[in-house]
């Protein structure tokens, strides 16, 4: 699991523990990462945290390399950690952040994903899970870079799970609904008649689903 060190990824994670699977947490805040290690086993899972940005080829290396050399495989690949990318209009977008979106994005689920992949190959099957964004679907200003490093993931997922499906490796995206009150306010703006209203079913995702 990326990003596990906060927010849905740490959720996710003490889901996941609490199912009983055995679990690496990858985040590049070394101390959250460690205080979600020490939640988990507190509460009787088992868990290991790795200190490592996504973004680096041999960080994601030494991520799936823990799960088999501690636990003796990878059956589960959960990818959340995302770069923070502040919101600018698109004219006024520091390119850098398309750098680091793309790295610590798509790029990084991509190259975790082929490191787990001979794995869950010689193992029969596998799961792979990539955090998403409904903006992929509807960007809103001030989210290009954002919206097109989800766009990004969108694809990537949906062409390994039509390259990988033939070994029994299934990969999903995920696009979690649970917005934070600042999310919803900047929604209002952009949208008066209201989110609910693009909702089959007029509800906003809350945390007990998203870690579902
Ligand atoms: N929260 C939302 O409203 C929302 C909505 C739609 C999609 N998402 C997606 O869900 C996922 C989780 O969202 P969140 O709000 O919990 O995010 P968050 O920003 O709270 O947590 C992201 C975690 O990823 C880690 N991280 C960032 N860059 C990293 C890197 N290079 N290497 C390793 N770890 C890194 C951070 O330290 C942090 O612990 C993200 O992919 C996000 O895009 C979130």
């Amino acid at each position: 699991m990326t990003g596990a060190g906060r927010g849905l990824g740490r959720a996710a994670a003490r889901r996941l523990a609490g199912d009983g699977a055995a679990l690496v947490l990858a985040d590049i805040d070394p101390a959250t990462v460690r205080d979600a290690e020490d939640e988990i086993c507190r509460l009787g899972g088992v868990a290991q945290a790795v200190h490592a940005d996504v973004a680096d080829q041999g960080a994601c290396q030494r991520v799936v390399d823990t799960a088999l050399e501690s636990f003796g495989g990878a059956d589960i690949l959960v990818n959340v950690a995302n770069y923070p990318v502040p919101p600018a209009r698109a004219e006024e977008v520091d390119l850098e952040h398309w750098h680091k979106s793309f790295a610590a994005g798509p790029l990084a689920m991509f190259m975790l994903a082929r490191a787990v992949f001979p794995h869950m190959r010689s193992a029969g099957g596998g799961r792979i899970v990539n955090f998403g964004s409904e903006l992929s679907e509807n960007p809103r200003p001030e989210r290009v870079v954002y919206a097109a490093s989800k766009g990004a993931v969108r694809a990537l997922t949906k062409a390994l799970a039509r390259e990988w499906g033939a070994y029994n490796i299934h990969v999903n995206t995920i696009w979690q609904m649970n917005w934070p009150p600042a999310t919803r306010r900047s929604l209002r703006r952009c949208r008066p008649g209201g989110v609910l209203s693009l909702r089959p079913r007029q509800r906003l995702g809350h945390r007990p689903d998203d870690r579902g």
